[in-house]
């Protein structure tokens, strides 16, 4: 097991989860767009609430090869999709004069648009309650 961010704040953060709970596995500070691992290093390669943070398809894509590049056989990644009740909310919030939300959403569809280029296909797709939640966690799996 290994742990990465991009923030040497959440890195302390997870080092002090990490020996809270007595366990013990490297923590890196990495830039998902460039990962310095190994193709295929890992198993399972597990991208939470991070997906939200990028503001273009570009972006999405880029993270999602590199996460596919290190991955052997399985991808889980949380996305915010656009179709919630409180994503529609932001939306009509903004649309008439509020602020602007800084949680990018994406479809499902886009997601598994990125995961394919890669050869991935999706497994599954989870969500505590869909049309009220907008955190989606989805597994892709290689194709062999
Ligand atoms: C909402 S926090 C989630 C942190 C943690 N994964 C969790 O679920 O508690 C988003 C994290 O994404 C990290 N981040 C933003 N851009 C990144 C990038 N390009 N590569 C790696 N991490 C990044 C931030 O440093 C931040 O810690």
């Amino acid at each position: 097991m290994s742990c990465a961010d991009h923030s040497e704040a959440m890195l302390q953060i997870a080092r002090e989860s990490l020996a809270v709970n007595a366990l013990d596995c490297p923590v890196e500070r990495q830039d998902i767009e460039q990962l310095t691992y190994a193709d295929a290093q890992f198993d399972t390669i597990v991208c939470f609430r991070l997906f939200h943070h990028f503001p273009t398809q570009t972006i999405r894509q880029r993270a999602v090869s590199e996460l596919c590049r290190v991955a052997r056989s399985q991808v889980v990644i949380s996305y915010s999709s656009p179709w919630s009740a409180s994503s529609i909310a932001r939306r009509l919030r903004a649309l008439f004069g509020g602020r602007k939300s800084q949680k990018f959403t994406t479809s499902l569809k886009e997601v598994d648009a990125c995961f394919r280029t890669q050869g991935f296909r999706l497994v599954k797709d989870f969500a505590r309650s869909p049309f009220l939640h907008t955190l989606h966690v989805a597994l892709f799996e290689r194709v062999q």
